[in-house]
């Protein structure tokens, strides 16, 4: 019984700190969020451990409390970047002091999570995309509603002649969308391989796979210099990490169209914005960008 209570309770804490994730920080530009659907991510390959990831700008300071196979309390900082692998079977309780108050968080073994930003810079452990070492966390899996991907894809004047990027392309829906409504080709890129799996699957099921490719990798190594179009829906300190890839490879003309956030410091290459409403009555942002040659 404590067991089905503890995996209710895991599962709701999952749930909602996605939700809060991506509606919190998206809060500052619009106070109605929709509820995205949020799945964990099962890319890690650990069973044994939680991964905690430090994606934020500081070092982070943590306590690892005692609980069943943990000894403890153990104290732990973790450098920019780096990754703590608590070894454990069973979940895990971490005490993290923001600067405003303490708090607990219950991590499981097999999944990633990471310290990132809310909505007013508060630092607050989320759910991760992946345990990986070598590759960055660009965000957990949200997936963008089909509205608010057809409305991306006019905004960014998708035609047949058109390659479609998706970075981070979760179950593939943007690219496929894409090849399904105006015949373009398209290449999702994504570090889980169980999703990637789900992308191959859904272009076969769709009757699109002549058109589209999906590259499991991290999105961070990709080369974009074929991309006419770049559909995007990641963190804006992940946007900030690829946008020097963005410059590198994309062409004069190549549009960017970012769900719910701004590129940080695009200011330029701004096209227009707009909120697009969904039928439970809730707000999306979308983003326009055209690249205009080198700055
Ligand atoms: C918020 S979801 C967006 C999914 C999709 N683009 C959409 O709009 O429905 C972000 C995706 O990025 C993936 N991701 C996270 N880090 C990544 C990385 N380093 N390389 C490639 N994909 C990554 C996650 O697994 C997740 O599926």
């Amino acid at each position: 019984m404590k067991r089905v209570v503890q995996a209710a309770l895991a599962a709701g804490f999952l749930v909602l700190a996605v939700l809060a994730l991506f509606y919190g920080r998206a809060g500052k530009e619009s106070e109605n969020r929709i509820d995205l659907d949020p799945r964990p991510s099962t890319v890690s390959p650990f069973r044994e451990e939680a991964t905690l990831r430090n994606v934020t700008k500081r070092p982070i300071a943590y306590t690892i409390m005692p609980g069943k196979g943990v000894r403890g309390p153990v104290a732990r900082t973790l450098a920019v970047g780096a990754i703590d692998r608590i070894a454990t079977d069973l979940p895990v309780e971490i005490s993290f002091d923001d600067g405003k108050r303490t708090s607990a968080y219950t991590l499981h073994p097999g999944k990633p999570y990471s310290f990132r930003y809310d909505a007013s810079d508060t630092v607050r452990v989320y759910p991760g995309s992946h345990g990986r070492e070598d590759a960055a966390d660009l965000a957990p899996f949200v997936p963008t509603p089909k509205i608010v991907v057809e409305r991306m894809l006019e905004t960014a004047a998708v035609e047949k002649k058109d390659l479609v990027y998706d970075v981070g392309c979760g179950d593939g829906r943007m690219v496929i969308a894409a090849a399904k409504l105006y015949g373009a080709r398209g290449v999702g890129i994504e570090i889980d391989p169980a999703l990637v799996a789900e992308c191959r699957a859904a272009a076969e099921r769709e009757g699109v796979s002549r058109l589209v490719r999906f590259l499991e990798m991290d999105a961070t190594k990709a080369h974009l210099t074929e991309a006419t179009v770049l559909a995007l829906y990641l963190l804006p300190e992940s946007l900030e990490i690829l946008s020097p890839l963005f410059e590198r490879d994309l062409g004069p003309g190549a549009r960017i169209v970012s769900h719910d956030y701004k590129i940080p410091g695009w200011e330029a290459r701004l096209v227009r914005s707009e909120t697009l409403t969904d039928e439970a009555g809730r707000e999306h942002a979308i983003h326009l960008y055209r690249m205009t040659g080198k700055t």
